[in-house]
């Protein structure tokens, strides 16, 4: 496979939808990356999906749904992401950036199921080794759990049940622990900086990442 599968991760209120709507409309702080991403074809994509079954997936964040049934739901739409949109868009030569991926399900549902079953991180990896994508890059926006749920507090009436501080905590232990464990896909980046410093970042690591290809 020729194209490359770009992702963006990290806790709820840690930025990474707000830089990436600026990396879809192209408003950089410089426009050098803008030319080089003029360049490439790219797709820019999400988990959980905008189709039906990700639709299904954000009616069970806002219920009280099992966890296992809920992580069963998120790798349905995963696979279907990636037959329906990954694979054929990489195999097509595109760079896809995913605004969350199966790191997301491992950090997450690791962190819901952690009393539930035994070592559920490693078991979420093994159900998702057949037939998954690796990405060649993620990007870890790694935030204070209270600096985000400040941040989530600011711009909307209600938390889910996932934005509450103790529970970002595992979550955030989580990604940092994935990310440790493969230091060349993982670029983490202090997302507790301001939006215009973070999005310098981004802008570089992705820039440094195109400029190889
Ligand atoms: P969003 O806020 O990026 O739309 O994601 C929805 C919520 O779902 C967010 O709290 C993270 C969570 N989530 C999981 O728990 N597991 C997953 O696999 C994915 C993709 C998201």
């Amino acid at each position: 496979m020729a194209g490359k599968l770009i992702t963006l991760e990290g806790i709820d209120g840690a930025g990474k939808t707000t830089i990436l709507n600026k990396l879809k409309d192209r408003s950089f702080v410089s426009n050098e990356l803008s030319k080089k991403l003029e360049k490439f074809n790219i797709i820019f994509t999400r988990e959980p999906t905008n189709e039906w079954i990700g639709d299904v997936v954000n009616k069970a964040i806002r219920s009280d749904v099992d966890p296992l049934a809920e992580l069963f739901l998120f790798m349905a739409d995963h696979f279907e992401h990636i037959s329906k949109k990954i694979r054929p868009a990489i195999e097509n030569n595109k760079i896809v950036i995913s605004d969350r991926y199966s790191d997301s399900r491992i950090a997450y549902q690791g962190a819901t199921l952690q009393n539930k079953i035994k070592n559920p991180i490693n078991w979420i990896q093994s159900l998702h080794k057949n037939n998954t994508i690796i990405p060649d890059l993620t990007i870890l926006f790694d935030t204070n759990p209270e600096l985000a749920v400040k941040r989530i507090e600011k711009n909307r009436d209600e938390n889910s049940k996932f934005e509450k501080i103790d529970f970002l905590n595992n979550v955030r232990k989580n990604y940092i622990s994935i990310a440790k464990s493969d230091p060349n896909r993982f670029k983490i980046i202090d997302a507790d900086k301001p939006l215009e410093k973070i999005e310098i970042e981004v802008v570089e690591i992705i820039s440094s990442f195109i400029s190889e290809i």
